[in-house]
């Protein structure tokens, strides 16, 4: 493999990925699919304490994320094109398990690959330069990475199939108006600074509260509503065995902030 396709910075809880191959508009080929896939299997680096929350961006303000690599699809079989698939979408899958907020941060070209990995993550903000789309039939192909699976939960049904079938490219505005992202703003630093108050102020919060609140989200998107009651049923009942379950009550009733110990 030649150099990492991945740069990883921490500050004060939060870490940032950012995937780093701006030649290619940060193209999601194997190398940089399989680092992600290596560092979100493992416990998330610190150099510092805990890791709180997780930043997800590209390199540069041209692309977010351009799709998946067209030139390593390009010559791939059937068998090697699942694979490849699987690989995203194991990718995907590992940063809705996090047990800890995932925001994507998106400037410039968030398109394929890149509009799906940024759906894995908790919400988006964005840049005024932001393109979002789905461009994949164009190609030949369909989204693979969780495209069909996920937008039409981000956006309806609607709206994901006319994004899909039509592979039109919409920009940051349009993206807020139909859901997709939830702010946008002029400058880039703006945005992680933003997205980093946002990681801090949860932060504050029950980390177990947090979690589980994520996985019960997670667990209900497309299910029935009784089976998604069901599901934050179970999680609301594990709240009560918890030490910032008592934590936060008891602050509540002696007027002090909590101070969670994070079990
Ligand atoms: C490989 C890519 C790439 C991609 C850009 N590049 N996107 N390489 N895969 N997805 C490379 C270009 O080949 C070029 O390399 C360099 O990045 C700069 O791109 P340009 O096209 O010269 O830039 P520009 O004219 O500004 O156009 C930007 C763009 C265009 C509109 C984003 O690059 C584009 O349409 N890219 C493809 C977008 C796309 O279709 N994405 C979906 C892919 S399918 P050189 O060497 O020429 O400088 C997908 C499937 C997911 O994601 C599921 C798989 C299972």
């Amino acid at each position: 493999m030649s150099d990492k396709t991945l740069l990883l910075s921490d500050d004060d809880g939060v870490l940032t990925v950012t995937v780093n191959r701006p030649n290619a508009l940060n193209a999601l080929n194997e190398q940089v699919l399989t680092e992600l896939r290596t560092l979100l299997e493992g416990p998330l680096p610190s150099t510092g304490g805990a890791i709180r929350g997780v930043i997800l961006t590209g390199a540069g303000e041209r692309a977010f994320v351009a799709g998946a690599d067209i030139k390593e699809m390009s010559v791939m079989t059937p068998d090697e094109g699942e694979a490849f698939g699987a690989l995203g979408q194991r990718v995907t899958r590992l940063l809705e398990e996090l047990p800890v907020p995932v925001i994507a941060c998106v400037s410039g070209y968030a398109l394929g690959g890149g509009c799906e990995l940024a759906m894995a993550a908790d919400f988006i903000y964005a840049t005024g330069s932001a393109v979002f789309g789905q461009p994949e039939v164009s190609l030949g192909l369909i989204p693979g990475f969780g495209g069909c699976a996920r937008l039409h939960h981000r956006v309806g049904p609607g709206w994901a199939r006319e994004l899909i079938y039509t592979g039109r490219k919409i920009d940051a505005a349009e993206a807020r108006r139909i859901g997709l992202v939830n702010r946008v703003f002029d400058t880039r630093e703006e945005m992680l600074d933003s997205a980093a108050a946002t990681l801090a102020e949860i932060a504050t919060r029950s980390p177990v509260a947090v979690a589980l609140s994520k996985s019960a989200i997670d667990g209900s998107i497309g299910r029935p509503v009784t089976d998604a009651l069901a599901i934050e049923k179970a999680a609301f009942r594990r709240t009560f065995a918890t030490g910032d379950m008592r934590e936060g009550t008891a602050a509540f009733l002696a007027k002090r902030p909590p101070s969670f110990p994070g079990h």
